[in-house]
């Protein structure tokens, strides 16, 4: 191999990209590096790796030294390849989702582990597939969370609501990808405001129990049971405080949308009002799972008042962080 193919190789262009970004103190710089070939190339990591020598199209090398620039200059790694996995699956992203992370597979673990105990309490089998089930995500985002759950519980009709309309575009997206999308509606509102019994003497159209019954004609007992219709409701709400944006990592404070992110001042603004609408859209038994921020707990666990809750768990993440506080309603 003479100089100028070894140049662009594989191997090459591999260590080249793995510089730039470590000189740019990029977080796991030899990954990022990685999944960006990997994206331009269209290849998997076993071939790369079994290719070393083999000469990259000056287009793609092209291509991957733009993305490699791009990511030194802070992009996220999963804006480039428009992509990040989830639960096992492949979910689209875009700047207009947050990217989902790791931990959030913690309010699907919990969730499913809920569901299952209140079978076998109720001295029903334990593996449930969640046929009618009523379960909301709210704050879906790219949908991550209501798409793993409806793979989960093929029996389930959802409801997933958001506040940003682009965001509902990529989570509609995601679901028809992962042929989940006729079991889940999409509502654009804030939180549970089209499905809180309250919200129909304040005028609002009660969109989300219409979505719900229209997602589910075999359940019976849908819209106009009130008070609480809902069997589950998950929620990632948005829960940094604006005073912390400085500690954000400047991929996630200049590069992932602002709605995703602040919950307010705190961060924990919005849980006050999750909770009092998940009480009232819940059925009697019905489960909340909510995911928290790194000091979130102190302030929203008090909020689980015990003449509407019990069960009330919580789950730490790997790093020893309380991440999923979950509660049965009364
Ligand atoms: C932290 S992100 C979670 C996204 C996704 N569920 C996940 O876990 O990756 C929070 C989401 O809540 C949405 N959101 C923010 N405020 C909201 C509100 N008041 N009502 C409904 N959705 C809201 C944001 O647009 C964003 O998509």
């Amino acid at each position: 191999m003479n100089r100028l193919s070894e140049e662009k190789s594989i191997r090459a262009q591999l260590k080249s990209g793995i510089a730039q970004l470590r000189d740019a103190s990029v977080p796991s710089y030899t990954l990022a590096a990685e999944l960006l070939l990997l994206h331009v190339l269209g290849r998997d990591r076993t071939w790369i790796y079994s290719h070393p020598e083999e000469e990259i199209p000056v287009a793609n090398a092209q291509r991957y030294s733009a993305l490699i620039r791009r990511r030194a200059a802070g992009e996220p790694t999963q804006h480039l390849t428009g992509k990040q996995e989830f639960w096992g699956l492949e979910f689209e992203v875009t700047p207009d989702v947050l990217i989902p992370r790791p931990e959030t597979e913690q309010v699907i673990e919990v969730a499913l582990d809920r569901l299952a105990l209140r079978e076998l309490r109720a001295g029903r089998s334990q593996k449930t597939d969640g046929a009618g089930l009523l379960i909301a995500d709210i704050g879906t985002g790219s949908g991550c969370i209501a798409i793993a759950l409806a793979k989960e519980l093929p029996g389930a009709a959802f409801v997933a609501t958001d506040l940003s309309a682009a965001a509902l575009e990529v989570a509609g997206r995601n679901a028809s990808r992962h042929n989940v999308a006729i079991r889940i509606r999409f509502v654009e509102t804030n939180l549970l405001d089209r499905a809180s019994p309250g919200g129909a003497q304040h005028g609002a159209p009660l969109q989300l129990q219409a979505a719900v019954a229209g997602n589910s004609s075999n359940h019976s007992r849908v819209a106009g049971d009130q008070p609480g219709y809902l069997d589950l409701i998950v929620s990632n709400p948005p829960y940094v405080g604006r005073r912390e944006a400085a500690t954000l990592m400047r991929e996630v404070r200049e590069h992932e949308p602002e709605i995703a992110l602040y919950g307010g001042e705190e961060g924990y603004e919005l849980y006050g009002d999750l909770i009092a609408q998940s009480a009232n859209c819940l059925r009697p038994h019905g489960i909340l799972v909510l995911e928290l921020g790194h000091n979130g707990l102190p302030a929203i666990q008090p909020l689980l008042d015990a003449s509407t809750w019990t069960r009330v768990s919580v789950t730490n993440d790997l790093a020893g962080i309380p991440r999923v506080l979950a509660a049965e309603r009364l």
